[in-house]
């Protein structure tokens, strides 16, 4: 089925750009997306709908620990639950390889993705200042435990 999430490798590189370029100013290269899938340093979740890639999630496993590297959704397809989705299906592969904890970064301006992380049950551990090149803005850190 077209809705359901699935793991994404280099032969979907094209679409993750076409993604990028409609969700951030400041994104991912396409040579960041190869090297890191060739090297496993990370995975890549999407979902497709109409024939295009709607929405992904990029993240990290080592040893217990989970960290969210990117996450978006095609501006179209926002609302419908497809964030929730993604972040689910991650959390199944983090329960498959017993990792126990999750870590990420936001901006703190970033009110749609402040509310989706804090809905998992994520809880801000720490502030980075100025942290983005981009915009100069603040990092918050966020930590969720497996139980
Ligand atoms: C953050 C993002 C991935 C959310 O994706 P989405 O598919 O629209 O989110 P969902 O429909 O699954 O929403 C799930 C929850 O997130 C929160 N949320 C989503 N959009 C929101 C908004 N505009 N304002 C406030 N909360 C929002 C809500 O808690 C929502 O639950 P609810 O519908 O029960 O209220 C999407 O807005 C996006 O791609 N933003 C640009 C890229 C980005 O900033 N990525 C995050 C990098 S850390």
């Amino acid at each position: 089925m077209e809705s359901e999430v699935t793991p994404l490798g280099a032969e979907h590189v094209r679409d993750l750009m076409a993604l990028e370029g409609k969700c951030f100013a400041y994104h991912w290269t396409q040579e960041q997306f190869l090297l890191g899938l060739e090297r496993s340093a990370f995975q890549v979740l999407g979902i497709y709908r109409k024939g295009i890639l709607a929405g992904y999630i990029a993240f990290s496993i080592i040893e217990d620990e989970m960290e969210i590297l990117n996450l978006a959704v095609h501006p179209d397809f926002r609302r419908q639950g497809l964030g929730e989705k993604l972040l689910k299906e991650s959390f199944r592969v983090c329960n498959e390889n017993n990792v126990r904890k999750s870590f990420l970064d936001v901006k703190v301006s970033n009110e749609p993705a402040l509310g989706l992380y804090r809905k998992f049950g994520y809880k801000k551990i720490g502030v980075r200042k100025k942290y983005y090149p981009d915009t100069r803005e603040d990092a918050l850190l966020f930590r969720y435990d497996f139980t």
